[in-house]
């Protein structure tokens, strides 16, 4: 087993602006270059396994391919095909895989298995999302923000839709990359009060209101997210709950008129976005999709002390 404490990405709160920086930094450069400091395959020799509780498609295959492409392998392990789906518990399978490989990415449900996997593990962890956050996803966001829009600090991005995952992975980096950011979500569907208030306490510019366009107004990016999360499935109502805060083209009209508009898919047209916006001239959720690819990158070089 290896010593000292691994460099785990578990998520945007608790790690250094300058750090998610150099990340997204690097992920630009490997974008632009296919290459690190003139290097091909810095990662080569290395092995990332993924656990998925939960379905992917992006976090997945840009995890895949992102470790390819740096000379790296990969080993997926699905819960149900795993001894996980038959009670092994998180803290053995952590102890296990850092016996195997050199970093373990997981997507799953509670947040609490994140960290017991990150306490046993003694490779970096990295998180692919749980029910509480989504912090690759912001990486890959804040990139393709700043490649339309340039430096995100001091703008302005919107938020109308339930407070989940992605969510709250927005407040922490409108904390960390210093952005306002405005929410606009059913009551009951606000993000953790933990959460805004670690935002306040950091003195970030965060506003969680019910009136879609209060929060729209003069935004330079709208965002979203599905009504009906990895887990969610069986709450009723989301759907009458959410309907008011539907991203249309009424809505984005109240944004600045060159706002653009993102969403970290998978997407349900007609649901929280009309077709016409998600499929429009504002929207950027390609090349989003895209930098989730770039973005990774970065995160797995930082894990692995390559940059
Ligand atoms: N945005 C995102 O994480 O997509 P997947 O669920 O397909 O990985
Ligand atoms: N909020 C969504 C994001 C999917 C990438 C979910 O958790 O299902």
């Amino acid at each position: 087993a290896k010593t000292g404490t691994p460099q785990h990405f578990l998520d945007l709160d608790v790690l250094p602006a300058s750090e998610l920086r150099s990340m997204l930094d690097t992920s630009l450069a490997l974008k632009k270059t296919g290459k690190l400091k003139g290097q091909a395959k810095p990662l080569a020799g290395k092995t990332l396994a993924m656990i998925f509780e939960k379905p992917s498609t992006r976090t997945r295959v840009s995890f895949e391919m992102g470790m390819k492409r740096l000379g790296g392998e990969v080993v997926i392990m699905e819960r149900e095909s795993s001894q996980l789906g038959r009670g092994e518990t998180v803290a053995d399978t952590a102890r296990v895989l850092s016996r195997y490989v050199d970093c373990i990415m997981v997507r799953t449900t509670k947040e609490t298995k994140l960290l017991e996997l990150a306490q046993y593990a003694t490779v970096p962890v990295i998180n692919g999302l749980t029910d509480r956050t989504h912090p690759c996803q912001l990486m890959a966001d804040v990139m393709t923000f700043e490649e339309h829009r340039g430096p995100i600090k001091g703008k302005r991005i919107a938020w109308s839709g339930d407070g989940n995952n992605m969510a709250t992975s927005w407040i922490h980096a409108a904390v960390r990359f210093d952005f306002e950011l405005n929410i606009a979500c059913p009551e009951s569907l606000t993000p953790p009060q933990d959460v805004l208030d670690w935002a306040k306490r950091e003195g970030g510019k965060v506003m969680v209101c019910t009136d879609p366009d209060a929060a729209v107004r003069g935004a330079d990016c709208v965002v979203t997210d599905t009504w009906v999360s990895m887990g969610d499935e069986d709450t009723s109502n989301r759907h009458n709950l959410l309907k008011a805060f539907q991203v249309d083209d009424r809505l984005m009209s109240v944004a600045q008129p060159d706002a653009i508009f993102m969403h970290c898919l998978p997407a349900h047209r007609g649901e929280e976005v009309t077709a016409s916006v998600i499929d429009g001239p504002q929207s950027v959720v390609w090349d989003e999709a895209e930098n989730r690819l770039h973005a990774q990158q970065g995160i797995l070089l930082w894990c692995l002390g390559a940059i």
